[in-house]
């Protein structure tokens, strides 16, 4: 499980970061755990608790949450709630950087894809990944190109539009996508949000292991 934002530092006090609470990431992992799941969490700083129950690891950087997942597989399921910053600086500065002139450019890095890294073909993709994606409008049809262009099984299309209430609320309205189609799920809190996905997780292990 991923949770919460990354940060990337641009000098020794300053860093590129973004609103993520963690709230639905740690909700998530907390059910899983509460499902009977050995749970890994991987996550960027937050002001949630640790969740009771998971083993729980913290990173800041995207390049350390990669590394920390990957030294957490293998895995049956996978969970990415984070929101990695897409981007690093090129160059951090050792010192604190100076104000001068009036303006400032900073050169950035793409930063890896940690659901697309785990969720690609091949030994050891865990059997269930899942990624969520957060827009602000047209949210099913940008969360469902997603889904494929990442190689997600499921992607949980997160509508942001309510601005504070999600980032950083307890609320949550998601689209929960997959093969079969979409299912728009009402407005709820996040460990709502998390118990309903954590079931259906469960239920999908069970009709697996009912077709053997
Ligand atoms: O492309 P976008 O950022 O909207 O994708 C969101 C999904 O991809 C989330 O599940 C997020 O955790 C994951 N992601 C990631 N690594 C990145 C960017 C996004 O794991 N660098």
């Amino acid at each position: 499980m991923t949770s919460g934002p990354t940060q990337e530092a641009i000098d020794p006090v300053r860093y590129i970061a973004n609103r993520s609470s963690g709230k639905q990431g740690h909700a998530i992992a907390s059910a899983l755990a509460k499902f009977g799941a050995d749970t890994t969490l991987v996550t960027g700083p937050t002001q949630e608790p640790d969740p009771t129950g998971v083993n729980v690891i913290h990173v800041e950087t995207a390049e350390q949450m990669l590394e920390a997942c990957k030294t957490s597989l293998p895995a049956d399921i996978a969970v990415c709630a984070a929101a990695v910053s897409d981007w690093r600086i090129r160059k951090k500065s050792k010192g604190k950087i100076k104000k001068k002139g009036d303006t400032l450019s900073l050169s950035l890095k793409k930063n890896p894809d940690i659901l697309k890294t785990l969720a690609k073909k091949g030994n050891g993709r865990p059997r269930l990944v899942i990624g969520f994606a957060a827009e602000t409008s047209d949210v099913i049809s940008k969360a469902s190109p997603k889904r494929i262009e990442k190689n997600c099984d499921w992607i949980l299309g997160n509508d942001v539009s309510m601005g504070s209430n999600t980032f950083g609320g307890n609320q949550n309205r998601v689209h929960f996508i997959n093969n079969d189609g979409t299912e728009s799920w009402p407005e709820m809190s996040k460990k709502n949000v998390a118990y309903e996905l954590v079931k259906r997780i469960a239920d999908h292990f069970q009709s697996l292991a009912e077709k053997k």
